[in-house]
């Protein structure tokens, strides 16, 4: 794994979507997985400044987003969705139909998967941007006995119950979510994980340096060719 520690999250962002937005100008159709949460807005800010200034058109990539919670209807303001409307997709110039998203309002949510599943095997993802749980979950994979694999259907922790409880200020937040699994996201091409903040210390130490555990899931990312892990001063204060 590459490590990069920047001053502030800014720094991180900026230096990020420099990258990304070079990565998009030598393969314009690129394929990426995105992550919700405040860990990317840094670099969604970025990325559309880019484009506001001319200097990047999005109009040929596909996005397939990590995860969405269960039964929260797509226009919530707390929806995954809503999330990436507001802080990326609604000011670049990314087409519609390349954005996809699990629907987690479908009636079945095992066919639902498995669909997600087809979509990404038969695109593929180049770059999968990541963010970390405090317990050091990635998308929705919560600690566990046992690696998951493909897309599913996830019960939350207590801990990220608690720590994402706090934008559902209108209604109480879903306890169910679907996500990409382990396997789904090992799949991607290259990864750029991105963690700030104190409260993302632990876990950060763990991912780096425990055992490969799915107490810790996202430690798999020590078995991934291709990883890059950009941190602030305060998420690499124990490394
Ligand atoms: C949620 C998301 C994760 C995200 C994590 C961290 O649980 N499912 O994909 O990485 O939150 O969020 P934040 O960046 O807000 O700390």
């Amino acid at each position: 794994m590459e490590v990069r520690i920047f001053k502030d999250k800014d720094q991180l962002g900026e230096v990020l979507a420099e990258i990304l937005v070079s990565r998009i100008k030598s393969k314009p159709d690129l394929s990426f997985g995105f992550a919700t949460g405040a860990s990317p807005v840094p670099v969604y800010k970025s990325m559309i400044d880019y484009y506001r200034k001319g200097l990047v058109s999005f109009n040929k990539i596909t996005t397939f987003n990590l995860d969405e919670y269960c039964n929260l209807p797509r226009e919530d303001e707390n929806s995954y969705y809503s999330f990436m409307q507001e802080n990326l997709f609604t000011q670049i110039d990314i087409k519609e139909e390349n954005i996809n998203f699990l629907n987690g309002n479908a009636k079945d949510f095992d066919a639902e998967c498995k669909r997600y599943d087809n979509l990404i095997l038969d695109k593929g993802i180049d770059i999968q941007l990541l963010g970390l749980g405090r317990n050091g979950h990635i998308g929705f994979n919560e600690p566990a006995t046992k690696f998951t694999k493909n897309c599913f259907k996830i019960k939350l922790s207590e801990s990220t119950i608690e720590a994402n409880s706090v934008y559902f200020t209108k209604n109480p937040m879903p306890h169910y979510a679907l996500t990409m699994g382990t396997v789904s996201i090992m799949r991607a091409k290259e990864i750029f994980m991105i963690a700030t903040g104190d409260k993302k210390a632990d876990a950060i130490y763990e991912m780096i340096n425990g055992d490969i555990s799915p107490l810790c899931p996202s430690s798999v990312l020590q078995l991934h060719p291709n990883v890059h892990v950009f941190l602030d001063k305060d998420a690499a204060k124990r490394l």
